[in-house]
């Protein structure tokens, strides 16, 4: 059953509960930011490129930009503005091969400049970079709205964060200053601190705004929708009605080329401490007292102090891990990890890990929640599904053969956009039989905003609501980082690799949740 969204024009309740029609209306609207400039650091580098100025030029198109607002490029390397403008332009064109508007980017292209700085000299900050910003502001009447946007590598952090702070570039003056700070925040609990420290000494913490790109994923913003402005779901969403939830993000890319980042972080680092963890927090999370930054952040922290430690004596039956070796990505041969350029041909990073989560309060004690992700899987997919108990008594015992299949809820992040829940039917012809069916909701693609996109705006719009909070990240880090040191200081070489690329993950995922006498859901 492919149902688009309700419409109630015309109908009354009970004749929209039997015949379901279809809603074809525009997305809700979409408040345009006041003015502001968007200061980029590392406005040559890759994410620029592939994520920044297509998602700035896509808000453009959408006439969603502010008509005051400018995009200071700065970095590193010497180029002009009109060498700049060319870039840009060619990795928009790169970003949307067919439907590139020309007129939309020449909008968007006559408020670009760019400045060198050296990052580590502070002089470059005090004088060009900060005459240049005053003087856009001037132009464009910007009112001292600044977003200063760090596009680098995040071992540079650190030095710019400290030097925005001494030559009070992170002052808020007239207008607001945030900044935008990139995954990865710091690579342990005790980097992650130091980091929280650099960035208090230069900025408020209401200035601050940690991505993670899942929380701006349509999707991903549905969930809190989906529980909290629907009264069916919520009665059941506790351990009194849920077996289990399985959280999985797969990916058939491979390390692309970002082995030097990759073989350092590997996948608990890349993957759980932020995404996977901040899609239990929503799907784990109490009512919020209202939808604002700071009561949705705070229930998220409670879930991260809410979840179990996990036992590093028995670490093996809450975690499983992972690399990959050559196999097939749609049919085609692909080398394995430790092939791949710039890996070490002796290394233990895993690029694939399951772990089973513990959360100990009312709501959820008892019920495991069991997280996975992997690159070089079967199938890209990243979706929370949640388990259902069986019915309490089978009354069809008598007649059914087979166990009767509970209730699935799947909330799909990537791909198909959407959600589906699969219920037990009557089979028509035959008296006794059923037939699971699935009540599958999907979002019309042309509507969904990109990441960065919101990302931008809510930045723009001064809430923090998709952004990371200072001790979200540190919490976080506290949980994994035993867990990182432990399996880093016991994973032996020959135990890698432990599956094919192409297939569905190690023996010892299964294993973790067959324990149990449960299985993953087929990727
Ligand atoms: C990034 C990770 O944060 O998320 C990558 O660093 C991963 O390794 C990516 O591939 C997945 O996000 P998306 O949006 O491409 O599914």
């Amino acid at each position: 059953m492919g149902l688009e969204e309700h419409e109630m024009g015309g109908e009354t309740a009970s004749q929209i509960e039997t015949k379901p029609v279809y809603r074809t209306e525009a997305p809700c609207a979409v408040e345009i930011p006041g003015p502001c400039g968007l200061v980029i650091f590392g406005a040559s580098g890759d994410l620029t490129k592939r994520k920044i100025l297509p998602a700035l030029y896509r808000l453009q198109k959408n006439r969603y930009l502010p008509e005051r607002f400018f995009i200071l490029g700065t970095g590193r390397m010497e180029m002009s503005t009109d060498d700049f403008r060319g870039k840009m332009l060619s990795a928009v064109k790169e970003a949307f091969p067919k439907d590139f508007d020309p007129s939309s980017w020449n909008e968007l292209v006559n408020r670009m400049e760019y400045c060198v700085i050296d990052y580590d000299v502070q002089e470059t900050y005090a004088q060009s970079l900060r005459e240049k910003l005053l003087q856009l502001e001037k132009k464009h009447r910007t009112g001292g709205n600044r977003i200063v946007y760090l596009a680098i590598p995040p071992t540079l952090y650190e030095s710019v964060i400290s030097n925005l702070g001494t030559t009070g570039l992170s002052r808020e003056e007239g207008g607001y200053t945030h900044v935008v700070i990139e995954k990865p925040f710091g690579r342990d609990l005790d980097s992650a601190g130091r980091l929280n420290r650099i960035v208090r000494n230069s900025f408020d913490e209401k200035q601050v705004y940690r991505i993670d790109h899942f929380l701006a994923l349509e999707t991903v913003q549905n969930i809190l929708m989906l529980r909290f402005a629907n009264s069916v779901f919520e009665p059941l969403w506790n351990r009194g009605y849920i077996d289990h939830i399985q959280i999985t993000a797969s990916e058939t890319l491979g390390v692309e080329q970002r082995a030097g980042y990759y073989e350092e972080a590997g996948v608990i680092r890349d993957m759980f401490q932020n995404h996977m963890f901040q899609l239990l927090a929503l799907t784990a999370m109490e009512p919020p007292v209202s939808f604002g930054a700071e009561p949705v952040r705070d229930e998220k922290v409670k879930v991260f102090n809410s979840i179990q430690p996990f036992p590093l004596d028995r670490l093996s039956d809450y975690v499983a891990i992972g690399q990959y070796g050559k196999g097939r990505i749609d049919q085609n041969p692909v080398p394995g990890y430790r092939e791949e350029k710039g890996v070490s041909e002796k290394s233990v990073t895993p690029t694939f890990a399951a772990m089973k989560v513990l959360i100990d309060n009312w709501r959820w004690n008892g019920v495991p929640f069991y997280l996975r992700s992997g690159k070089r899987l079967s199938n890209r997919r990243t979706e929370i599904s949640i388990h259902f108990k069986p019915v309490p008594h089978l009354m069809f015992s008598n007649t059914l053969n087979e166990l009767i299949e509970p209730n699935r809820l799947v909330l799909r992040v990537h791909p198909d956009e959407g959600m589906s829940l699969i219920l037990q039917t009557k089979n028509p012809g035959s008296e006794v039989c059923l037939n699971p069916i699935s009540m599958d909701f999907c979002y019309s693609k042309d509507v969904l905003m990109d990441a960065y996109e919101w990302v931008l705006l809510n930045c723009m719009h001064d809430d923090q609501l998709l952004f990371v909070r200072e001790d979200g990240v540190e919490k976080t880090w506290s949980l994994l980082t035993p867990v990182i040191e432990r399996l880093e200081s016991t994973t032996a070489m020959d135990q890698f690799p432990n599956y094919a690329a192409g297939s569905s993950g190690p023996e010892e995922a299964d294993l973790l949740i067959q324990r149990d006498g449960r299985a993953w859901r087929p990727l």
